[in-house]
């Protein structure tokens, strides 16, 4: 039987979570507190300590890194995933993950729920419970910010009176979610589409106004559509990313500022800075043009779209998302090769490719020496390729321009 006063929370260490610990221990419940480390700035041991006092039972921290790339980030990068065609998903990507190993910590301590610190406004909220429901329907979710109506002064007393520390973090003027894929900031002066956002929104980028007068590149190896040399050296993915965040980032790559069309049904203007992951997607869809057939590449983009709504929709353990990974995996066999690219006041922009697949053939495209394209067989091609239009015309020939009759 499970404990269903045992409950496992996802503890970012802010205030919210804190204040939720405590409350749900007030509410009667044995919290266990289970911080994700995905490659977020944040110092976990101090987020254990704080998780403790804030009247857990057991903090569990988990390095979720190589996971995250691996089993989220990856499959996401290979179908070039981009909410709107602008949104790298970089938060929606770690809900599923995380309500996975929420799960997974609730068995293991035996516990009959999971909560989480979400709002009653949020997808995040959509994401963690969809997901938590697919993958072991018998845990309750418990969302006690969305249940308890505190507004920030109250909660902030709520925290001095149970001697809950209140960083000085709690100040920041915007809500922040970060992880190794990217940085999403909202909330504030953000929340009028009018305003600028400020420069103190940004940690990962400099302003490209203000970025470095010169040019850098990089060479990105990708095997099967993942990334796994930068220049030549091998490295493992979080190392991957996390060096190109540092680069791109100093350069001034990677910021978006979108009003964003939420599952919840509103408009919201967010900001992100995604420095390794707009590079790896430009990189990656550039090595398809030179690997893909052209038909795999149109219906791929079709389900690119789809691809990224269902993981912005919480939809990541659906059957549809996994038979598009399945599509999305074979026509990765071949997206082999590097990619140069360069990085230059915002722009990360590909100057080169080569790949062992290349489906390029230079004697086909050159209209130098070596041409071994077939320029007889242009005329019969252009006959048939033509004959639905010309009869079509032939036979409306009242709706052509007079001027032109013969
Ligand atoms: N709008 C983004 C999304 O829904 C960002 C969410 C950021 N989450 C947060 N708790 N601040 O995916």
């Amino acid at each position: 039987m499970l404990d269903k006063k045992k409950v496992v929370l996802a503890y970012s260490g802010g205030l919210d979570t804190s204040v939720a610990t405590m409350w749900l221990k007030e509410q009667g419940y044995e919290v266990i507190t289970m911080t994700a480390d995905v490659g977020q700035q944040v110092d976990l041991e101090a987020a254990k300590q704080k998780a403790l006092k804030s009247g857990a039972s057991k903090a569990y921290v988990m390095d979720l890194k190589q996971e995250f790339v691996k089993e989220f980030v990856w499959p996401a990068l290979k179908a070039n995933a981009m909410y709107q065609g602008t949104y790298p998903l970089n938060s929606a990507l770690s809900r599923p993950l995380i309500a996975k190993v929420m799960a997974m910590v609730a068995k293991k301590e035996n516990a009959g729920a999971v909560a989480h610190g979400c709002t009653g406004k949020g997808q995040d909220q959509v994401r963690i419970e969809v997901c938590t429901n697919a993958l072991n329907p018998e845990l309750d979710v418990l969302a006690p910010v969305r249940d308890w109506h505190f507004s920030r002064e109250a909660e902030m007393e709520y925290a001095q009176a149970h001697d809950i520390p209140v960083m000085a973090t709690t100040a920041s003027p915007y809500s922040i979610d970060e992880n190794i894929w990217g940085r999403s900031i909202e909330c504030g002066i953000l929340e009028d589409p009018w305003n600028e956002p400020p420069a103190d929104a940004y940690t990962l980028t400099v302003d490209p106004w203000n970025a470095p007068d010169h040019q850098e590149f990089v060479e990105i190896t990708f095997e099967k559509g993942i990334p796994v040399a930068l220049n030549g050296e091998a490295m493992d993915g979080p190392s991957l990313i996390q060096t190109l965040n540092e680069q791109a980032g100093k350069h001034g790559v990677g910021r978006i500022d979108m009003v964003e069309d939420r599952l919840v049904g509103f408009k919201s203007r967010e900001v992100y800075e995604c420095p390794a992951a707009m590079t790896l997607i430009a990189a990656h869809k550039a090595l398809e043009t030179l690997t893909l057939d052209k038909k795999v590449l149109a219906s791929k983009k079709e389900l690119e779209v789809k691809y990224a709504e269902l993981t912005y929709e919480g939809y990541w353990y659906s059957p549809l998302k996994e038979a598009i990974d399945s599509f999305v995996d074979t026509t990765q066999e071949y997206v082999n090769g590097v990619v140069k690219v360069r990085f230059y006041k915002g722009q990360a922009v590909v100057r080169g490719m080569k790949s062992p697949n290349s489906i390029y053939q230079q004697n086909l495209a050159t209209y130098s020496e070596g041409d071994a394209f077939d320029h007889a067989a242009a005329v019969g091609f252009i006959k048939i390729w033509g004959l639905p239009v010309k009869t079509w015309k032939q036979v409306h020939k009242d709706k052509m321009p007079v001027e032109i009759f013969c």
